[in-house]
């Protein structure tokens, strides 16, 4: 989830320089790895169908890439990938992000290497932005495409209610839309970084609540224009403040505590403006091993 995302021009190299803020969210993917005669990846869960199991699934190039990096042959992995989804697919949340960060984590266990986070980091930056953030996981300030970081101090547990749309947003897609909204008029961009970080150091959600922001949002609204009945329907529940998470289109919501978050999560639900409501909280830790078998 980012807190901030402010979009810079588009690069030569086809991304946007950004300088956003993520925190890491208590929304999680299972992925298993182990050593298996069949390599491959199976996705389970809601959303598993539009998922890709072949080589462009980013565990997958997580696997081939991790095995390059450490002089074992990336054609021939010997390992399956099993991912249990939680996050919503192409929602802006990371979600295949996550499971590419996990399957770093899981594979270095797995095959006990001595690596360091920084330098699974690096790995993880060949594979998509914001791969190295969520295995670092917390808050932290992302610069370059987003996969420069820095972590934040944040001193309270932020509540979130986060409305899952019925079908996703392809990120590549809302870049390109913010592109050609920028190029018709200069849609207004959000504030400075700064402040950010100093509610953040506060620890009070509603002096964070009105410098929630995001660049891509209008561009998600643009292609899904349902987003703003969403977005409406959120504060109206009781949120403090509503903003598109990532390149959306999930809706993320700051509530005052855990009780006003569980309300207005009730509350959006009835409404009917989206497939499913979550409770989150954040910030939590990025991947990691939660059970560690004996390799075989
Ligand atoms: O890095 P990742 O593969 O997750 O990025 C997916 C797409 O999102 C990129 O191909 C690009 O179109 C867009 N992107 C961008 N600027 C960034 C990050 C992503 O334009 N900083």
């Amino acid at each position: 989830m980012n807190l901030h995302l402010g979009v810079g021009d588009l690069r030569p190299d086809g991304y946007h320089d950004l300088a956003t803020i993520f925190q890491a969210l208590s929304l999680t993917d299972e992925v298993t790895v182990a050593i298996a005669d069949e390599p491959g990846v199976e996705v389970h869960g809601e959303g598993a169908d539009s998922v890709p199991t072949g080589p462009s699934n980013l565990a997958w190039r997580a696997v081939r890439e991790l095995a390059e990096h450490v002089g074992r042959d990336p054609e021939e992995p010997k390992i399956r990938v099993v991912i249990r989804k939680g996050i919503p697919v192409s929602g802006g949340m990371a979600g295949g992000s996550a499971d590419a960060a996990a399957t770093l984590v899981a594979l270095s266990s797995l095959w006990r290497l001595d690596i360091g986070r920084d330098e699974l980091a690096g790995v993880a930056a060949r594979l998509g932005s914001d791969v190295p953030f969520v295995l670092h996981g917390g808050t932290a300030l992302g610069t370059g495409r987003g996969e420069e970081l820095v972590p934040v101090l944040s001193r309270h547990t932020y509540h979130w209610v986060l409305a899952f749309d019925r079908r996703g947003l392809s990120t590549p897609s809302v870049y390109g839309e913010l592109d050609r909204l920028r190029a018709d008029g200069d849609p207004p961009r959000i504030g400075a970084v700064e402040p950010v970080l100093e509610a953040l150091a506060s620890g009070d959600p509603g002096r964070l609540a009105p410098l929630l922001g995001n660049d891509l949002q209008a561009a998600s609204v643009s292609l899904r224009p349902g987003l703003r009945r969403t977005l409406r329907a959120g504060v109206t529940a009781g949120a403090l403040a509503g903003i598109v998470s990532g390149s959306g289109p999930t809706c993320a919501f700051l509530c005052a505590d855990a009780d006003a978050a569980l309300r207005v999560a009730a509350e959006l639900s009835g409404a009917g403006v989206c497939r499913t409501v979550r409770v989150a909280h954040g910030p939590v830790p990025g991947a990691r091993v939660v059970t560690e078998d004996t390799p075989r």
